[in-house]
């Protein structure tokens, strides 16, 4: 949420900052700005609407050559995404310009402050009461990194800042509180970013700054303190993938491509875990086995697709490991005051490692004495770090704001976990957690299968473009399945979507089915729990006599279920736990394929960002 660029070296910081902003563009999209400083001053340029914005008014008016610049493209929190409202925010006397991710909670009484001393505000957000702060900070300390320091000593909230001084241009300060930043260390030039994509077409080696860190960042040295000015010891890292990764490598929507990638985002999530013997090797997992098995009862909390991996999970840790298993959404979680203690395992399941909800969650829990173990795609991030041990998916980058394979090696991922668990607490004899290790190894391969079927899906969806409204049924993991299904077609194609237990139908929502509504249904495997699947019959017998047009997901080979479909969308068959990470497919495409056909930019949807840094 919100994306932020700093560079200072020896290129043209304006085509640095742009190209990293087109990057981090999928974070948010209301607004994007530049600031560099020329001639002595300060240059800074913002327009609202995606970047392309700022683009045309760069090349109708190029800003001057700089070797230092920082930009921000925005989700906006506080005030609405106007051109006003756009960071950069400049400070009363022009001086300094910040960018901002995060939200400074104590900025009413600031701006109350500053009221006094006669500042008046010419934007409605948060931001640029820290401007104003950080110019009568620097009056008085002479030094911008040092008038950092003392300016977050005084704000309360989720922050990342940016700052440039014109009075000392070829230096960035930045600070970073709960929100995300690394550094990136080129060659005589540095770089700042919300994520690393931003400036992987220049240096793989980076630094994660920990909390509460101020970095003092010119093109030949960085230098790191805490809020009190004493040096930290910073954890350099090198990225793993490369900027092909982070492009959208011949396919016209990241989300295509990201779908495309997910037999090898899977392999890669199994990859070095499974020992020869077939049994799991998670030498990542540092929690003590003895710990493992004292482990009475495991709570997942995530959010938005992240969550509907841990309901899928849930069924498997259960059925695996006998723990029993909660699911819950991390913004609800801490709220409700819930009961922890430290034989409580809390799986914190993120992409991207940094929302905020997720991260509240995992620190309560922590606080509260529970053992957390994160699942998560972003390296270094917060989650993670915060986390006492974590399971990373190696999906790679996730561009696109509507999640697919990082759901996929989610579902992997806590699958790993579960069995491992099973393995260290003898739930499973050592040759059934290999015979199930063996079938997610087979997945890879059948989720090719259901990649090479999917042009009848995308003519289908196609048809239903005018639909009004699109229900999703499904059972036990199927269930969970066509709730992430509804989610995809809200989050692309802005229609009205509820998934469902098809059980539960009858106790209402059957009410919503009218003549000509098309009902996505999850049919699970005949051979799994047959009794799952003549109900799931039933439950389209109900839905089609009341005049719903039915669209169904089935495995290859069951014939019972297609005189109830009036379309049939087929998937390999597998086991019941794996079937979601075949039939999650067919519905990420369907509902890209028809917000494409509403006209909808797929990888951008209205409103959403892909990493949620607020609460
Ligand atoms: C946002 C995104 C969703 C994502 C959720 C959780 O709302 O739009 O696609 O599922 O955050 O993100 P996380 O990075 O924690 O998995």
């Amino acid at each position: 949420m919100c994306g932020i660029v700093g560079y200072a070296g020896h290129r043209p910081a304006v085509d640095v900052v742009v190209g990293g902003l087109k990057r981090l563009e999928y974070r948010g999209y209301d607004s994007a700005g530049i600031a560099v400083v020329a001639d002595g001053a300060l240059d800074v340029r913002k327009k609202a609407g995606k970047l392309a914005n700022l683009q045309a008014m760069l090349e109708a008016d190029p800003m001057k050559d700089a070797s230092t610049g920082m930009g921000h493209t925005r989700w906006a929190t506080h005030g609405g995404p106007t051109d006003v409202n756009a960071h950069p925010h400049v400070s009363s006397r022009g001086r300094v310009a910040v960018i901002h991710n995060g939200i400074i909670e104590n900025f009413a009484e600031l701006t109350a402050e500053l009221a006094e001393q006669g500042v008046v505000m010419t934007s409605e957000t948060d931001t640029e009461v820290v401007a104003h702060l950080l110019e009568s900070t620097l009056e008085q300390a002479g030094d911008l990194a040092e008038a950092m320091r003392l300016a977050c000593q005084r704000l309360s909230g989720a922050f990342t800042l940016v700052a440039i001084d014109a009075q000392d241009p070829d230096r960035l300060v930045a600070a970073r509180r709960n929100s995300p930043l690394v550094v990136g260390i080129g060659d005589g030039e540095h770089f700042l970013a919300s994520d690393v994509s931003a400036f992987i077409d220049y240096t793989r080696d980076a630094i994660e700054l920990g909390q509460d860190q101020v970095v003092d960042l010119r093109a030949d040295g960085v230098v790191v303190t805490d809020f009190r000015g004493q040096p930290v010891e910073v954890t350099p890292f090198t990225v793993t993938w490369d900027a092909a990764a982070a492009e959208k490598g011949g396919y016209d929507l990241f989300m295509l491509k990201e779908i495309a990638e997910q037999p090898k985002a899977v392999a890669d999530t199994l990859l070095g875990r499974i020992a020869p013997d077939g049994l799991l090797r998670l030498d990542e997992i540092r929690i003590p086995v003895a710990e493992l098995r004292e482990v009475d009862k495991i709570v997942i909390v995530a959010c938005g697709t992240a969550y509907h991996a841990g309901m899928v999970a849930k069924y498997a840790i259960e059925h695996w490991c006998r723990i029993p298993c909660e699911v819950e959404l991390a913004s609800e979680f801490r709220y409700r005051d819930p009961i922890l203690t430290r034989r409580i395992l809390v799986i914190a399941i993120s992409q991207s490692g940094e929302t905020m909800d997720t991260l509240m969650a995992v620190r309560h829990a922590r606080e509260q004495g529970a053992r957390v173990l994160a699942i998560c795609n972003t390296n270094g991030s917060t989650i993670p770090r915060e986390s006492d041990a974590v399971l990373y998916t190696q999906a790679g980058p996730e561009i696109a704001v509507a999640s697919t394979k990082a759901f996929l090696t989610q579902i992997v991922a806590v699958y790993l976990v579960a069995l491992y668990l099973a393995q260290v607490r003898g739930n499973k004899f050592g040759d059934e957690v290999a015979a199930i290790v063996r079938q997610l190894a087979d997945m890879p391969h059948k989720v090719d299968l259901v990649l090479d079927t999917l042009e009848g899906v995308r003519a289908l969806a196609e048809q239903f473009a005018e639909a009004q409204s699109v229900l999703f049924i499904g059972r036990h993991v199927g269930y969970p399945v066509a709730l992430e299904g509804a989610l995809k077609l809200k989050e692309l194609a802005y229609m009205h979507a509820e998934g469902f237990a098809a059980g539960e139908l009858k106790h209402g929502p059957i009410a919503l089915i009218e003549e000509g509504i098309p009902v996505i249904v999850v049919v699970p495997p005949p051979l799994g729990r047959g009794v799952l699947h003549e109900k799931i019959i039933s439950n389209i017998q109900e839905v089609r006599a009341r005049g719903a047009v039915t669209i169904v997901i089935a495995e290859e080979g069951d014939e019972v279920v297609t005189p109830y479909a009036d379309h049939l969308i087929r998937v390999p068959a597998c086991p019941t736990l794996m079937q979601p990470l075949v039939s999650t497919v067919p519905l990420q495409v369907f509902a890209c394929a028809l917000a494409t056909a509403k006209g909808h930019d797929v990888d951008q949807p209205r409103n959403l960002a892909k990493s949620v840094t607020v609460e």
